[in-house]
């Protein structure tokens, strides 16, 4: 059983503000004191620059740096903490793979496949940074249930021969989940380089790369109990040699004259300028903390929750509900017919409920089902019974008022 209270008890932000019930967890967690604690230790006690230090203050410094990769490394179960590479976050990732696998692996005329429940993180970086060679981007659509098409996945692997399939493992937008086992199975029968962002996956499920075998692991901190500003971009060794860096100047260099430079080893060839030092602490803290719960637990009680939110949701007039209740890691998306979604944001609000509205960095989903975008409703561990009772009377009174 997992003991709901005991996980919320160690979030400060809840003693401090009794009064909210916070369901934006999609866009951001909150933060356990251990997390508060090892940036706190870090600034006040440890704190120093690392790598290439004479001191021992910056040894010191480097070797909890350097730690904080191999806790991460251990985490996800990368073969190595060498194939962690810290990032500003899932966006800063994807933009280095985007523009990385250009010239090595992407080449004029050539195809990347992504899916329709995409984030703009995971859409962009392919739309601009590929330009230059004019690569084609395909989409594999959604089924009426709006979760993605695996019959047209494998029918777009044959026709279009994609190099790279880039995937979210979880829809931020609808909370559906993406038979990632399946798709990185049949693109890797394509022979096409896989990337997985696990921006909202990670959270919900525990992740063996290894066991995936997926090429390329994007997540971003914050959403996983960790800092902002701080993410990691895990990659096979061969695939992170491919990869062109975005960023050029200190740290990822081995020798540098006016005539020529020289790069260095991975991880640091992929890591130019002073790193987020105490990020990366927090985010391995945060990974440190969450190891001591079962994943399982708290994904079977998000799943009550969820059915909970969606089961009362569904009996008030009015609603439509985007999300399904099956494969889904834990978001509700619903509009009230005929209002638009910040109409209901703004009156669960009013009422000190966090939702986030709107078309949620996934516009060509919202354009895919046809909606202006959606309310989002997204769990967490620490989200209560009673907050879910609380939300589903405040949703029934707004569609009542809105109505
Ligand atoms: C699925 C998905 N991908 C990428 C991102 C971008 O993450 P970040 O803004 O932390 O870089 C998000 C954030 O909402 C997300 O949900």
């Amino acid at each position: 059983m997992f003991d709901v209270a005991a996980f919320r008890a160690e979030f400060a932000f809840f003693r401090h503000n009794p009064e909210w019930v916070y369901l934006d967890n999609a866009a951001s967690t909150q933060k356990p004191a251990a997390v508060l604690a090892s940036m706190q230790q870090f600034y006040a006690q440890d704190y120093s620059n690392v790598h290439r230090g004479a001191h021992a203050l910056s040894q010191r410094a480097t070797a909890l740096f350097e730690q904080a990769r191999t806790d991460v490394a251990a985490f996800f179960n990368a073969k190595s903490p060498a194939e962690i590479i810290w990032s500003a976050g899932a966006t800063g990732a994807l933009n280095q793979l985007a523009f990385g696998l250009v010239g090595s692996v992407l080449q004029s005329g050539d195809c990347v496949l992504i899916t329709t429940l995409e984030h703009h993180a995971n859409i962009v970086p392919w739309q601009f940074h590929t330009a230059s060679v004019g690569v084609e981007l395909a989409v594999v659509p959604l089924m009426a249930n709006h979760h993605l098409d695996l019959a047209a996945y494998a029918k777009l692997l044959a026709e279009k021969k994609p190099k790279v399939v880039s995937f979210t493992h979880v829809s931020n937008g609808l909370g559906h989940v993406t038979p990632i086992h399946d798709f990185i199975d049949l693109a890797k029968k394509h022979g096409a380089i896989t990337i997985v962002d696990g921006s909202q996956g990670a959270s919900y499920q525990a992740v063996d790369v290894q066991a995936l075998d997926c090429d390329f692991y994007v997540c971003s901190a914050h959403k996983l109990y960790g800092p902002t500003g701080i993410g990691i971009l895990y990659g096979k060794t061969a695939m992170l040699e491919q990869l062109r860096p975005l960023c050029y100047g200190g740290e990822m260099i081995k020798q540098v004259t006016f005539a020529k430079t020289t790069l260095n080893q991975l991880p640091y060839r992929l890591e130019a300028g002073t790193p987020n030092i105490a990020g990366a602490i927090g985010f391995a803290a945060a990974l440190n903390w969450l190891s001591q719960f079962d994943f399982t637990a708290m994904a079977q009680y998000k799943q009550h929750l969820l059915s909970q939110l969606w089961h009362g949701a569904k009996a008030i007039p009015g609603v439509q509900l985007l999300s399904t209740v099956e494969n889904n890691a834990g978001i509700v998306s619903l509009n009230l017919q005929n209002e638009h979604p910040s109409d209901l944001a703004v009156l669960l609000d009013q009422q000190k409920i966090a939702v986030r509205a709107g078309t949620h960095c996934a516009m060509p989903l919202f354009q895919a089902i046809q909606q202006p975008g959606a309310v989002r409703f997204s769990l967490a561990p620490y989200t209560t019974v009673a907050e879910i009772e609380q939300t589903i009377d405040a949703i029934a009174a707004a569609a009542d008022l809105l109505a």
